[in-house]
C-alpha cells in the first residue's frame, strides 16, 4: 500500500488517494499535518482572520432532518433579533476591530424577512464604512435577493451543500420541493453570479456517510473552486429525526478527527482559500477550534449573538460558549494559538485570497 508520504507527494491528489488518507491509521497522519502546516504557512500565512457570528434568528421554514431548529421542532422556542440590534453588535464587532462579521439565521425568503436584512445591511455600512466585511449564511434565496443584498452591502456568503451526493443528501432531508440538492447546486451559481465571495461546506460524520463520500466532498470543493469553506462534525440533536440513528454513528471524537483530515486534506489541496474551524469542533473538544487553527483552517467565529438568544439557537447538542463573554473566548484562543505561531490579524478583512486572485 502507498504511503501517505508517497500520496501527498502528488500533484493532484486523486479520489482514492484521498480515501486512503482518510482511512488511514491516525498514527500515520503526521505527514499530513506537518504538509497542510507548510502549504498553509507558505499560502495563506499563519494569522487567523476573526468573523463575529451574529445568529440573527432562529425562525425555519425548512426542515433538514438533521437540524435543532427545523420547523417541526415544536420544542424550539423562536425569535428574531431587530435590524438595530443586529447593528448594535455590528458596532461591537467593529469596537473590537474583528473586521468582519457573519450574520447567520434559519432559512426564510418571505418579503418582509428580505427587507429586513437588506435594512441590516445598509445600517451597518452606514455605521463601518469599509470597517467590516460581510458574509451572510441565510440559505437558499432567489438570485434577486442575492443582488439585492450584494447592493446593500454584503461581500460573502456561505452556503453548506451539506452532503455533495445527492443520494446521501436525499437521506438528510425531506422529500419534496424545498429540498432539492439540484437546487442548492443552483443557488451556489447564483451567489458566484452575483459577486459574492462564495463559502460551501459539509458535514462530517453522519449516518450514511462513508469515507468516499467525504473524499468526493473534497474533489466537489476542488470543482467549484470555492472561496471558503466551513466544515464541521455532525452532532445529533435529540429533538430531531435523525437522532434515530445516533447508536450507529462514529464516537465523537472520531468525528473530529476526521473533521481536522478533511482540513488538512482541503488545504493542500486549496492552499490559498479561507477554511474555518468551526463551533462545531469545540462543541467535541474544548480546544478543537484551536486543533482546526493547526491542521490548516485560517478564520475563527466568535459569537457575538447577545447572551439572551444565544441559548435558543441550538443545531445540536452540546453547543459551547453558551454563557462565556466573547472577549474572553478570543483572549483564550489568542494565547493558545500564540504557542504555536499563530497571530490574530485584528482589524482586517481577511478575504479569500483565492477570490482576490480570481477576481483581479
Ligand atoms: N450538527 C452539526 N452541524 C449542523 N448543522 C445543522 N444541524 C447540525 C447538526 N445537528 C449545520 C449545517 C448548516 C449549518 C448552519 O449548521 O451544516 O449548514
Ligand atoms: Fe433550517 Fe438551516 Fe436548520 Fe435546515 S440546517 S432546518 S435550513 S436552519
Amino acid at each position: 500500500m502507498e504511503s501517505i508520504e508517497a500520496i501527498l507527494e502528488k500533484d493532484v491528489l486523486e479520489r482514492e488517494d484521498l480515501i486512503r488518507v482518510l482511512e488511514a491509521d491516525g498514527a500515520d497522519c503526521g505527514p499530513l499535518f506537518r504538509r497542510a502546516a507548510e502549504v498553509k504557512a507558505a499560502r495563506v500565512g499563519n494569522r487567523v482572520y476573526l468573523r463575529g457570528l451574529i445568529e440573527y434568528s432562529n425562525l425555519c421554514s425548512k426542515n433538514c432532518l438533521y437540524c435543532g431548529i427545523r420547523s417541526g421542532n415544536a420544542a424550539a422556542a423562536r425569535y428574531e433579533m431587530t435590524p438595530e440590534e443586529t447593528i448594535e453588535v455590528a458596532r461591537h464587532a467593529l469596537e473590537r476591530r474583528y473586521g468582519s462579521i457573519v450574520i447567520q439565521a434559519g432559512e426564510r425568503d418571505d418579503a418582509l424577512f428580505v427587507s429586513k436584512i437588506e435594512r441590516t445591511l445598509r445600517g451597518i455600512r452606514a455605521l463601518a464604512g469599509d470597517g467590516l466585511h460581510v458574509t451572510l449564511s441565510l440559505g437558499e434565496q432567489t438570485p434577486d435577493t442575492y443582488r439585492r443584498w450584494f447592493e446593500a452591502g454584503a461581500h460573502r456568503y456561505l452556503l453548506r451543500i451539506e452532503a455533495s451526493n445527492p443520494d446521501l443528501f436525499r437521506k438528510l432531508h425531506p422529500d419534496d420541493a424545498r429540498h432539492r440538492h439540484a437546487l442548492r447546486l443552483a443557488a451556489l451559481g447564483a451567489l458566484r453570479a452575483a459577486g459574492y465571495q462564495v463559502g460551501t461546506g459539509v458535514m462530517i460524520g453522519l449516518p450514511f456517510q462513508t469515507a468516499a463520500d467525504l473524499a468526493d466532498d473534497l474533489l466537489f470543493f476542488r470543482d467549484l473552486d470555492v472561496d471558503m469553506i466551513g466544515m464541521g462534525p455532525y452532532l445529533e440533536h435529540p429533538d430531531t429525526p435523525l437522532y434515530a440513528r445516533a447508536r450507529a454513528l462514529l464516537p465523537p471524537r472520531e468525528r473530529l478527527e476526521l473533521t481536522l483530515r478533511m482540513v488538512a486534506l482541503l488545504r493542500v489541496m486549496m492552499g490559498d482559500i479561507n477554511i474555518a474551524a468551526t463551533t462545531a469542533m469545540q462543541a467535541i473538544d474544548p480546544e478543537g477550534r484551536e486543533r482546526a487553527i493547526r491542521a490548516g483552517a485560517n478564520v475563527v467565529m466568535p459569537n457575538l449573538t447577545p447572551a439572551r438568544y444565544r441559548h435558543d439557537y441550538l443545531l445540536y447538542e452540546n453547543k459551547p460558549c453558551l454563557d462565556e463573554a466573547p472577549e474572553e473566548i478570543v483572549e483564550l484562543f489568542e494565547a493558545r494559538i500564540r504557542e504555536f505561531g499563530g497571530t490574530i490579524a485584528y482589524g482586517e478583512w481577511g478575504d479569500s485570497r483565492r477570490f482576490l486572485e480570481r477576481t483581479s
